[in-house]
C-alpha cells in the first residue's frame, strides 16, 4: 500500500469542489486514510514547496495556498502517487486531458485545484509536513 499527499488548494476548496475531488479518488477504489482543512501557515507551504524556492513563481504559489483554507488529505492505494497524479492531470489544465480533475475543473496554471505529490519520496516527505 502506498500514501501520497493531495490537496484541494483554495480555490478549489472555494468553488466546492473537495466532495468532487474525494468522489473521484474513492470512486477508483483509493482510501482517504487522513483528512485535515487548514488555514495553512506560510512557512509550512514554503517547505511544501521547498524544490520550487528559486523559481520565478515561488511567491505566487505560496500566496496562493496560504490564501484560505486548504483540504489536505493523504490517500491510499496501490500505486497510489502515479493512479493520483494520472487523475489531476497536467499541471497546465489547458495541457490537461478532459475526464481529469484539472482538465474538468480548471483553466488557469496558477489556480489549478488539486496538488498530489509526484512521486513516492515526495509523497513521504510531504505526507511528513502536514501530518507530523
Ligand atoms: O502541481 P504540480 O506538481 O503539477 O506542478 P509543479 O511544477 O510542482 O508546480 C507547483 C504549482 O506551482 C503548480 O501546481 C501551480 O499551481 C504553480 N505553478 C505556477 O503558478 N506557475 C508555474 N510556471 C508553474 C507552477
Ligand atoms: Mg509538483
Amino acid at each position: 500500500m502506498e500514501q501520497t499527499l493531495i490537496i484541494v488548494k483554495p480555490d478549489g476548496v472555494a468553488r466546492g469542489l473537495i466532495g468532487e475531488v474525494i468522489r473521484r479518488f474513492e470512486a477508483r477504489g483509493l482510501r482517504i486514510a487522513k483528512l485535515s482543512l487548514v488555514d495553512a501557515p506560510k512557512e509550512t507551504v514554503e517547505s511544501h514547496y521547498d524544490e520550487h524556492r528559486s523559481k520565478p513563481f515561488f511567491a505566487d504559489v505560496v500566496a496562493y495556498l496560504t490564501s484560505g483554507p486548504i483540504a489536505v488529505m493523504a490517500v491510499e492505494g496501490p500505486n497510489a502517487v502515479t493512479a493520483c497524479r494520472a487523475m489531476m492531470g497536467a499541471t497546465n489544465p489547458a495541457d490537461a486531458a478532459p475526464g481529469t480533475i484539472r482538465g474538468d475543473f480548471a483553466l488557469s496554471l496558477e489556480e489549478n485545484v488539486v496538488h498530489g505529490s509526484a512521486d513516492p519520496e515526495s509523497a513521504h516527505r510531504e505526507l511528513g509536513i502536514w501530518f507530523p
